[in-house]
C-alpha cells in the first residue's frame, strides 16, 4: 500500500460522520459536544470526551458484548504503552504456543493485530461481529473509563483487568507527537497542532477519553479494592524494574514462570522481545500499515523513554499540571 492509499484509508477510519446512522447521529444531538482538536466535534458522554467514530464503537460494544469468564482486558489511557503492555501479555500468555523464535508473531505482526481494540477495531468494523472464532483466553484491549466498561465486566468476579498508567506530562507529548503524525499532509509536515494546544485540552480534559485523572483514578481506586482483578501498573515502573513486574504480572494473569523459566532466562529474552528497540526497528513496524485502520504502524514507536517532556513543556505548563490536575485532582486519595 502506498502511503497516500494508507493516508486516505485512515482518513475514511477516523472520518466516519458521512456513514452515522439516523439512530446514532439523534443519539450524538442529546449530548454536550465541544470543537475537537482531533476530529470535527468531541462529544462528552457519561463524563467522558469521544469523537464520533470511537464513541460509535463503545456504544455497539456496550449493546453487544457478551464477556467469557477468562477474559482479559488490556485497558490504558491513549499513549500510556499500549503497544508494549499489548507485546508483553500476548507473549506472556502464549509463550507454550508461541516460544521465542525467529518465527514469533511479533516478528511479523503489529502489537496492535495480534491484541485487538474493542471499540476502534473489533466494534468499528461491525455493530454486533462474531467472537466464536477467537482462541481463550481472550484478550482485549481498549481505552474505555471504568464507569464505562459494560456492568458484565464491571461485576464479573473472574475476569481481569491489566490496567497501565504513565507520568501525563509524557503522556502530552506522546500524544501531540502522535496527533501530528497521524494529521500529517502527503508532503510529510507536521500539522500546525501546538503542544500548547495540546496542553491546554489535556488539563481541561477534553481530550478523547478525558479527562485523565479521573480515567487513572477510577481504575487505581478498583485495583486497591480488587487486586485479584485489577492489575494497576505503571509504565516507569516497567522501565526501571522490569522483571520484577513481569513476574508479578504473569502471576496476576495466572500463568507464573517457573523456575526452570526463570533459570533459562526468559524473562530477560521476553524483555527484549518486547523492547522499544526490538519491536520499533521490525520491518513490519517500521513500514507496516495496520489493516483495520489504515495507519501507519509506526505511529505507535517515537522515542519509548520517560522524561521527554523536559524537552518540551516550560516550567509554567508544569507548574500548571502540578496544581491544577495532580494537586486538586490525586491528592487526598493517597495516589503518588
Ligand atoms: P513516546 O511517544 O513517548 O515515545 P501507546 O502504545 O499507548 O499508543 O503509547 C505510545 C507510546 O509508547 C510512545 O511513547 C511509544 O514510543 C511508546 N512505546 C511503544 N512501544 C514501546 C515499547 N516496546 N517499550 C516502551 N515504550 C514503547
Amino acid at each position: 500500500m502506498t502511503s497516500d492509499e494508507s493516508f486516505s484509508r485512515m482518513q475514511k477510519y477516523l472520518n466516519v460522520e458521512d456513514t452515522l446512522s439516523q439512530e446514532f447521529k439523534t443519539f450524538l444531538s442529546t449530548l454536550p459536544k465541544i470543537k475537537g482538536s482531533f476530529g470535527p466535534y468531541g462529544y462528552l458522554y457519561e463524563g467522558f470526551w469521544y469523537f464520533p467514530m470511537i464513541l460509535r464503537g463503545i456504544v455497539a460494544f456496550r449493546r453487544h458484548f457478551h464477556p467469557q469468564s477468562s477474559d482479559i482486558f488490556l485497558i490504558t489511557y491513549p499513549k500510556s504503552g499500549t503497544t508494549w503492555l499489548k507485546s508483553l501479555v500476548f507473549t506472556i500468555i502464549n509463550r507454550h504456543r508461541f516460544p521465542i523464535e525467529a518465527n514469533h508473531p511479533l516478528n511479523t505482526t503489529n502489537a496492535h493485530q495480534l491484541i485487538p481494540f474493542l471499540e476502534t477495531h473489533i466494534y468499528h468494523k461491525e455493530e454486533n461481529p462474531n467472537l466464536d472464532h477467537l482462541p481463550f483466553p481472550r484478550v482485549f484491549s481498549t481505552h474505555i473509563p471504568w464507569t464505562t466498561l459494560p456492568e458484565s465486566i464491571r461485576n464479573s468476579s473472574t475476569c481481569k483487568i491489566v490496567y497501565l498508567c504513565r507520568n501525563p506530562k509524557d503522556i502530552i507529548v506522546s500524544l501531540w507527537h502522535f496527533q501530528n503524525k497521524l494529521m500529517h499532509d502527503e508532503t510529510k509536515e507536521m500539522a500546525t497542532n501546538s503542544i500548547l494546544e495540546t496542553f491546554e485540552n489535556f488539563c481541561q480534559g477534553v481530550n478523547d477519553y478525558g479527562p485523565f485523572w479521573r480515567h487513572m483514578l477510577d481504575y487505581w481506586k478498583q485495583s486497591k479494592e480488587n487486586p485479584d482483578k485489577i492489575y494497576f501498573l505503571k509504565y516507569e515502573d516497567m522501565k526501571e524494574q522490569p522483571s520484577m513486574h513481569l513476574r508479578r504480572l504473569a502471576k496476576f494473569l495466572d500463568c507464573p514462570f517457573s523456575s526452570d523459566e526463570e533459570e533459562s532466562g526468559l524473562l530477560e529474552d521476553i524483555m527484549k522481545l518486547c523492547s522499544f528497540e526490538n519491536l520499533s526497528n521490525l520491518e513490519i513496524n517500521k513500514n507496516g500499515v495496520l489493516s483495520y485502520s489504515g495507519m501507519q504502524s509506526s505511529v505507535f514507536f517515537r522515542q519509548g523513554k520517560t522524561g521527554d517532556w523536559k524537552n518540551h513543556l516550560s516550567d509554567e505548563m508544569v507548574q500548571k499540571l502540578i496544581n491544577v490536575i495532580c494537586e486538586d485532582k490525586l491528592s487526598g486519595l493517597g495516589f503518588n
